[in-house]
């Protein structure tokens, strides 16, 4: 590993001094709700993005906003030299919806208590996004011989549908040597994490019509067939609820068991079930084998059961049989599984319980797997070591971001994973929030990584 010619006090003086700035440039981001599942947020979605671009341009950046079939994608960069290498930075600025109860603020004003930055879309991935931003106007400022792109996605929420046709349109201009992926999560904090894998998704409603409308139950319950029992029966033919083992027909058939290598990594990384457990705010667990607790959300595929709808929803109890219900559901994948044979799998797994029972299969994500040797996955690690004294271990992720497969596709490049989340940021949860330490810290880590790979190729 080369050594650094970072000026650490000097880049340590910067942050601190652009603090506020990172701070006022967050509440503008996460005070705009992009949301994106939400079709009446259109407006506030182009806010974002016309917001986001001018923080580039702002900076001394070149920034314009890629119009696709449904989202925008903002695309940034600070080239500086053809000869240098190009790295690409890519975030999301849509977020999820912020319905929950149990906010105890705005979910779209920010708040900062002591540096703790509350609201939607702080951690995922507003922030982690403006803080490789603020490393990367660093690093221009100190003419570390490196190209900085940004691909700002703004459907990264909903599956990325028009990414994919958005970056094949575009591929010319959007030429890099790597990409630099910050969304995903570490194991605590204090436990840096590089991942080297992401799950892959399909989501599906499982529908079934037994009638028309409510029935008194006195007058037909027993004859009547009710959707709900049997929606209900047909989940538990598709997963044994207790282990989570999926009971879908040839589901593992080409799942690819981790190594003992692998699993014994995970246990190495520092991941304990009883840390998890008490994060989220869990009664129990599964298991509380900590390497079986690993695998389970990282390396091995789920069948989740999000919602059940149909039949009386208000307080009491309402004695009648409901004439339809539905459930959602998503599997989530690993390699070699893909979410066309999941969903083929599943259709004919549900039809065998239940003729009657509708399967609608939506978007599908395939699952990824990246490098964990090789010149960028050491100077990720090298990166996050420098910034926050500790070597990070090697996970993999069990969410899924649909981007990540496609850019390794189209821009034909390797893709790495600096991410700065923690558990208890809280994702797509209530209360989600993000912190100083972790975006001060992540801004030495970018630095020392365009640092990096500038002394590259
Ligand atoms: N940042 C997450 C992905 C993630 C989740 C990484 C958990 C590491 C751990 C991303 O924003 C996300 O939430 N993705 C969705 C995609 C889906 C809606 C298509 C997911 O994983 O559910
Ligand atoms: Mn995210
Ligand atoms: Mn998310």
């Amino acid at each position: 590993m080369p050594p650094s010619n970072i000026n650490r006090a000097h880049l340590t003086r910067w942050i601190k001094d652009h603090r506020a700035s990172f701070e006022s440039e967050l509440r503008e981001l996460v005070e705009i709700p992009s949301i994106s599942m939400d079709p009446s947020r259109k407006g506030d979605i182009r806010r974002c993005a016309d917001a986001a671009a001018a923080l580039i341009r702002a900076a001394g950046g070149t920034a314009e906003i890629l119009e696709t079939v449904a989202n925008p994608i903002v695309q940034g960069a600070f080239l500086r030299d053809p000869s240098f290498p190009t790295v690409t930075i890519y975030n999301h600025m849509d977020v999820q919806p912020a319905d929950e109860p149990t906010w105890k603020q705005d979910p779209f004003r920010m708040s900062n208590v002591d540096g703790t930055y509350g609201g939607r879309g702080t951690t995922d991935d507003k922030g982690p996004a403006l803080t490789a931003f603020y490393a990367a106007r660093y690093a221009v400022e100190q003419n570390i011989p490196v190209n900085i792109r940004f691909l700002w996605e703004l459907e990264e929420e909903i599956g990325s549908p028009s990414f994919e046709g958005c970056l094949k349109a575009n591929a010319g201009k959007l030429t890099t040597n790597s990409v630099v992926v910050s969304d995903t999560v570490w194991i605590a904090r204090g436990k840096p994490a590089v991942s080297t894998g992401l799950r892959g998704m399909v989501t599906a409603l499982l529908s079934l019509e037994t009638g028309t409308e409510d029935r008194h139950s006195g007058l037909v319950g027993g004859l009547a067939r009710n959707p709900l029992a049997e929606l209900a029966e047909v989940i538990a033919g598709c997963v044994d609820a207790r282990s989570g083992k999926v009971l879908i027909e040839g589901f593992y058939k080409n799942v690819q068991k981790p190594k003992k290598s692998e699993l014994d990594g995970f246990l190495a990384s520092g991941f304990r079930t009883s840390q998890f457990q008490k994060v989220h705010g869990f009664k129990s667990l599964r298991t509380r084998d900590h390497k079986a607790g690993a695998a389970a959300i990282w390396a091995l595929p789920t069948f989740e059961v999000h919602g059940i709808t149909g039949g009386y929803q208000g307080p009491g109890v309402k004695s009648v049989v409901p004439p339809r219900g539905e459930v959602k559901i998503s599997m989530r994948l690993v390699p070699n599984q893909t979410p066309q044979e999941a969903l083929k799998l599943l259709t004919r797994h549900v039809k065998k319980l239940n003729k009657d029972v509708v399967v609608k299969g939506q978007h599908g994500l395939l699952p990824y797997r990246g490098p964990s040797d090789g010149p960028l996955a050491d100077a990720a690690v090298e990166s996050l070591r420098f910034a926050f004294g500790k070597k990070p271990a090697f996970v993999r992720e069990g969410g899924s971001i649909g981007a990540v497969v496609t850019m390794e596709q189209v821009l034909k490049c390797p893709i790495m994973f600096i991410g700065l989340s923690l558990p208890e940021h809280g994702y797509h949860a209530p209360n989600e929030n993000y912190d100083w330490g972790q975006a001060s810290g992540g801004m030495v880590a970018f630095t020392r990584y365009f640092e990096l790979l500038s002394q590259k190729s």
